[in-house]
């Protein structure tokens, strides 16, 4: 319900342009708690004191659903300057990305070839490159093209899967059997129910199931969720299945629930944030307002904090 509401509102240009003029404004604007900034450098400058204190990063250049090649082309090039950036500030070099800012909504060739041209130097400079998984019209386009770049045998690239659509199961067997790594999450779109659970119980019962299966034949999964009991499962099965703690990580999004990333850094596990940049940061913003409708209380005493 709320997911749905949210996603209704992030497609409205008027709350958009609103949002935009006041969203990230001063240095306690409302978005600035889930992104790290609008600039390459300010993305840096989080991600190094995330970096100080323990956390493993990944940083994602903000943007999605892109209508022309041109578009898909610039945010290759963005990436390519990232690349560059992460390089010379000598941060961890983990990037992740979205296939529909690189072109696949428009053609599916012109992604290949961004990609492939993000993949190349992320490779030659040691970057783990993740791909983001969106919603399900693009999960069977997203698994083709990452296995196109595998068979291409580019081995620094993994992808996202979501325990909330029927299908991910087999996907995740998918991609266990190529050896290549997984991101689980729960699913951040609001999915129909020919395609997708919609009770949170049945997402969750899923989100467990499916981490015994990457814990257990999956290579290095990356189980990425602010849920205290799908992380508590994750826990008691590596230990009784006796996996050591550095065989999987947990992620996070940058500004959710950082007492319970500090809390895994202090039980040793490994612990990536998410670190989201850019101008395109409103469709990502809204998703997580819609997770959480309780944020929204935050985002208004904010405003009215701003405009007062
Ligand atoms: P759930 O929504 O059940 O929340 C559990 C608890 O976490 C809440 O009770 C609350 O305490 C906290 N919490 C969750 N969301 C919050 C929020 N927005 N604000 C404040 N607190 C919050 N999705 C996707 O479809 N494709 C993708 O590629 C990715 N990538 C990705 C990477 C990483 C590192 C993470 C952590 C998540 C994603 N997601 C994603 C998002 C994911 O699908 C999901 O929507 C969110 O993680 C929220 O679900 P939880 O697993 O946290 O559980």
């Amino acid at each position: 319900m709320a997911k749905a509401l949210f996603y209704a509102l992030s497609r409205r240009a008027s709350l958009k342009r609103l949002a935009s003029r006041y969203g990230m404004a001063t240095p306690d604007s409302f978005a600035r708690r889930f992104i790290a900034g609008e600039s390459t450098e300010e993305a840096i400058e989080a991600a190094r004191t995330l970096q100080a204190r323990g956390r493993l990063l990944t940083l994602d250049y903000l943007g999605e659903s892109v209508t022309t090649a041109d578009e898909a082309t610039t945010a290759a090039r963005e990436y390519l300057r990232l690349i560059e950036v992460i390089v010379a500030s000598g941060i961890e070099r983990n990037i992740s990305l979205k296939l529909t800012q690189l072109g696949v909504g428009v053609d599916r060739a012109t992604c290949v070839d961004n990609l492939r041209r993000i993949l190349d130097p992320a490779q030659r400079h040691g970057f783990f490159v993740r791909i983001d998984m969106e919603n399900s019209p693009y999960t069977e386009v997203t698994l083709e093209v990452f296995e196109t770049m595998w068979q291409q045998q580019y081995r620094n690239v993994g992808v996202a899967l979501q325990s909330a659509l029927y299908r991910t199961e087999k996907d995740v067997s998918r991609m266990n059997a190529l050896g290549a790594r997984v991101r689980l999450v729960k699913g951040a779109y609001k999915e129909p129910a020919s395609v997708a659970y919609q009770r949170k119980a049945d997402v969750d019962a899923a989100f467990s199931r499916l981490t015994e299966l990457l814990l257990d034949e999956g290579t290095y999964p990356a189980i990425a969720t602010h849920d205290e009991q799908m992380i508590e499962h994750a826990r008691v099965y590596a230990g009784s299945r006796g996996i050591a703690q550095d065989r999987f990580e947990f992620q996070m999004l940058y500004g959710i629930r950082r007492d319970l990333q500090a809390a895994l850094l202090a039980a040793a596990y490994r612990m990536r944030v998410y670190v989201p940049f850019g101008r395109e940061w409103f469709p990502y913003f809204m998703r997580r307002l819609g997770e959480r409708p309780a944020n929204v209380t935050f985002v208004i005493r904010s405003l009215f904090r701003e405009r007062s």
